[in-house]
């Protein structure tokens, strides 16, 4: 029955209306997916931390009031940022609450625009604000469709329809046990291996960088300097491009929304939106060799 009624939603519609629904729908699914499968998102001590990106986006977003309040219940707003982005991309695909769940993921891409993208220049790099339009796009052509059909076409779905109701309620059920099910495809974070030898330093002078892999699998830069031997992660704290070292600049630089870090200054950011200065890998001379610590 529920079957049928999923597919009758996708029929009664044209085109350009279900192209969308796929598109938004299973983009908001994955990007709750993303969070349940990562392990690092509601982990305090990691720099993916949801609180450690609030107070990152809180320093140049125009809602930086509301974000600096969210860091101190980041964990919960994490949960329910995962739960509401399973909730919409199911809604959406299901047709159930359908106009709620697009005025939802519109009101989520803005949020996101206003924070997470909104120093993105020039601005048709950033995504949120195009997932806005599409947002919009799509409540006016399920409106029109409704309206050309005779059908009462409000927001607010109507609770005191039981059958209505119970469809909603499944779909919570549903984000809840997909949020679950995300959990336990959480990788361990493998384990660092001490001492590994990276380079010798004969062939590393003064003034040299390099790739490498860091013990815990992510793509790292190594840099030696008058004051030392330094290594950070290649990974952005924005949106998680891998970097690319300039020669000119002698800057890390991010090749996704021109972010860029200072590599002999603590990685620090100096262009760009990324909120945090680049993780830091422990790195030392140790005999003739640069080795892990
Ligand atoms: S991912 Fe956006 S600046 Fe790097």
């Amino acid at each position: 029955m529920a079957l049928t009624s999923i597919a009758a939603s996708w029929r009664s519609q044209n085109m350009a209306t279900r192209l969308l629904r796929l598109w938004l729908g299973g983009t908001w699914f994955y990007g709750g997916w993303q969070k349940a499968s990562d392990n690092t998102f509601l982990n305090k001590a990691s720099t993916n931390y949801i609180g450690a990106q609030l107070a990152g986006l809180a320093q140049h977003s125009p809602l930086k009031f509301a974000l600096r309040h969210m860091v101190e219940h980041a964990s919960l707003i994490g949960v329910s940022v995962m739960l509401s982005e399973f909730a919409i991309g199911i809604a959406v695909l299901t047709g159930i609450a359908l106009q709620l769940a697009i005025v939802g993921g519109a009101l989520v891409s803005l949020i996101l625009w206003l924070s997470v993208t909104w120093t993105v220049y020039p601005y048709f790099l950033g995504s949120d604000s195009a997932y806005l339009v599409m947002w919009i796009a799509l409540l006016f052509l399920v409106r029109q469709q409704n309206v050309g059909r005779g059908k009462k076409s409000g927001v607010i779905p109507d609770l005191t329809d039981r059958r209505e109701f119970v469809r909603i309620v499944g779909v919570g059920t549903t984000a809840i046990i997909a949020a679950l099910a995300g959990s336990r495809f959480q990788k361990p974070a493998p384990k660092s291996k001490a001492g590994a030898i990276l380079v010798k330093l004969a062939s590393f002078p003064v003034g040299s960088n390099m790739q490498f892999t860091a013990p815990d699998g992510n793509p790292a830069f190594l840099f030696r300097t008058n004051a030392g031997v330094f290594a950070y992660s290649a990974i952005c704290t924005h949106q998680g491009c891998t970097l690319g070292y300039s020669v000119l600049e002698h800057t890390l630089n991010c090749p996704c929304h021109g972010g860029k870090y200072d590599p002999a200054n603590g990685g620090k950011v100096i262009a760009g939106p990324p909120p945090t200065p680049l993780p830091k890998y422990r790195v030392a001379i140790k005999g003739d060799s640069i080795v892990t610590v």
